[in-house]
């Protein structure tokens, strides 16, 4: 897998994916903090590790097990996605994603951009079922997953609250 990607967004912009390294941390963990305040669309709602912690953890990240690529644009984090495979013998074939784009670099193909790598690299690692889940409010990721090949697998009801009302998830999973 090339280490960086070059992608011209619908919008002219330019983008680079690449791995992140551990000198991400601190734009990875305030990036983090962003789209958790956003509430709406992902689980997560802030960074809960330290700056030394973060950058620990992206240096033991060995590219098979995981996956952490992120994207710039003019030097600015502005998307990310996260994939890791399961670690048994059992789930090895089995990898679950995450994924997002700030607000501003959302609709101009950035989110197709990141997942078609993320989906290259679960490939060439041997992956052959890709998961997500993702709250049934969330049209827009629905969305893009169905057009990236995704079906859906299951619905829980009411798994999640938000805004104090209960929201159900899809499951999702793409056979590579
Ligand atoms: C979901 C997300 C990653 C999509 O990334 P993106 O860069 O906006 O996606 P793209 O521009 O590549 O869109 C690809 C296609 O997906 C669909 N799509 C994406 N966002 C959509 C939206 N808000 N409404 C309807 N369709 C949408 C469209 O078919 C779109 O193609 P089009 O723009 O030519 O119509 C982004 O909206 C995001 O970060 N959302 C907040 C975080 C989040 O929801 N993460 C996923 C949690 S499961």
């Amino acid at each position: 897998m090339a280490n960086e990607t070059h992608v011209i967004l619908k919008d002219g912009r330019a983008a680079v994916i690449r791995p992140a390294v551990p000198d991400d941390a601190s734009s990875i963990t305030d990036y983090v903090d962003r789209i958790g305040a956003e509430k709406r669309f992902v689980l997560r709602e802030r960074a809960t590790w330290t700056l030394d912690q973060e950058r620990a953890t992206l240096a033991a990240a060995d590219g098979r097990q995981a996956v952490f690529l992120v994207a710039e644009i003019s030097g600015h984090l502005s998307g990310m996605i996260h994939i890791a495979r399961g670690q048994w013998t059992k789930d090895a074939h089995l990898a679950e994603l995450g994924m997002s784009c700030l607000p501003d670099c959302r609709r101009v193909g950035l989110g197709t951009a990141l997942l078609s790598r993320g989906i290259e690299w679960a490939r060439t690692v041997g992956v052959t079922k890709l998961t997500l889940e993702v709250f049934l409010s969330n049209e827009g990721a629905i969305a893009l997953y169905r057009r990236a090949g995704f079906i859906e697998e299951a619905r829980l009801k009411g798994q999640y609250v938000i805004d104090g009302q209960p929201v159900d998830s899809l499951l999702m999973a793409q056979w590579l």
